[in-house]
């Protein structure tokens, strides 16, 4: 079976292939009737092991237009509560043949382990700070109905990138793609491999947004920050919250991105989040349903050539 686990195994053309059906969805998901066949018949689960508000919703929605049959796990109320280890458990949702598990896990490279033990697709929803593929995904849609196009942009990536699996599939994505990537934030909060990334890294956000075409925030992700250096969130936002006189250094039509959840005062300034000149947040959230629903279709149809 194909899964979709990250962006790195995909090529310039598969992504292409993807956005492309995702933006047919798109169109789709703004008719009245938004039902489609293409899943009908299979079987699609959803694990959760970590919260989640636009993933989980998007997936599900985006399932239920395909027609597919669509259970959520309540992770919660799982026997995981009374020690059943994740392959246990992924073993015994497999028994009852699934054609889709949609996993999110806490742990770095949980679900691809998963994915080496069920007989169906896995589509990994986020997993630690490794990789969230459909996150960028959405973001690219998003950011080529925008603008136009998805090469040749200066794209900036503000705020925690070291605790970002966000952050990561974008690079890799932008990268493949061909555009200029800034990564712009503390130095405490940048990763340790940035070399690998092929980036320019700005302490300063006045001059890493200078002349960009996107920014795209990111949370300061605490739960990550596992006894390491936590910023005090005043000083945060003083240096490197988003907000109008720090976006005057992008280009003047720059859209403003965030994957959501954000933290109004914190990273973004509540007032540019909602200025809808400016920010994309919500058609992010809607790109999202439209990109799951390509996903899914492409690999239950076999159709997504480099996914692993
Ligand atoms: N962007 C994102 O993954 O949001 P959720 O955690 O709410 O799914």
């Amino acid at each position: 079976h194909r899964h979709l686990l990250g962006i790195e195994p995909l090529g310039p053309a598969d992504i292409t292939t993807l956005l492309d059906l995702a933006d047919d969805y798109a169109t789709l998901n703004r008719q009245p009737n938004k039902h489609r066949d293409t899943l009908a018949g299979l079987t699609q689960v959803n694990m959760f092991f970590e919260n989640s508000t636009r993933t989980q919703a998007s997936f599900e929605i985006a399932g239920k237009r395909l027609g597919a049959d669509v259970m959520n796990m309540a992770m919660q109320a799982s026997s995981i509560k009374k020690g059943e280890t994740l392959i246990d458990t992924a073993m015994t949702l497999n028994a009852m043949h699934p054609d889709l598990l949609v996993v999110r896990h806490p742990q770095s490279g949980a679900v691809d382990l998963l994915a080496q033990k069920v007989n169906c697709a896995v589509l990994n929803a986020g997993d630690g700070r490794h990789e969230h593929p459909t996150q960028a995904l959405l973001d690219a849609l998003t950011i080529r109905r925008k603008k136009g196009r998805l090469h040749r942009l200066s794209i900036a990536i503000c705020g925690d990138i070291a605790h970002s699996r966000v952050a990561r599939s974008n690079i890799i994505l932008l990268g493949k793609m061909e555009n200029r990537v800034r990564l712009i934030g503390p130095p405490t909060l940048m990763p340790s491999q940035i070399a690998e990334f092929g980036v320019e890294v700005f302490d300063d956000m006045r001059e890493g947004l200078r002349e960009v075409d996107v920014v795209m925030m990111l949370r300061l992700q605490k739960e990550r920050m596992d006894g390491g250096f936590i910023p005090s969130e005043r000083e945060y936002y003083h240096r490197y919250g988003l907000d109008a006189e720090k976006l005057s250094h992008a280009k003047s039509d720059a859209i403003v991105m965030h994957p959501g959840p954000m933290n109004r005062g914190v990273e973004i300034d509540g007032t540019l989040a909602d200025d809808i000149n400016r920010s994309v947040i919500q058609e992010q959230v809607e790109m999202g349903v439209a990109v799951r629903m390509a996903a899914m279709d492409l690999l239950a149809r076999n159709r997504m050539p480099h996914a692993v």
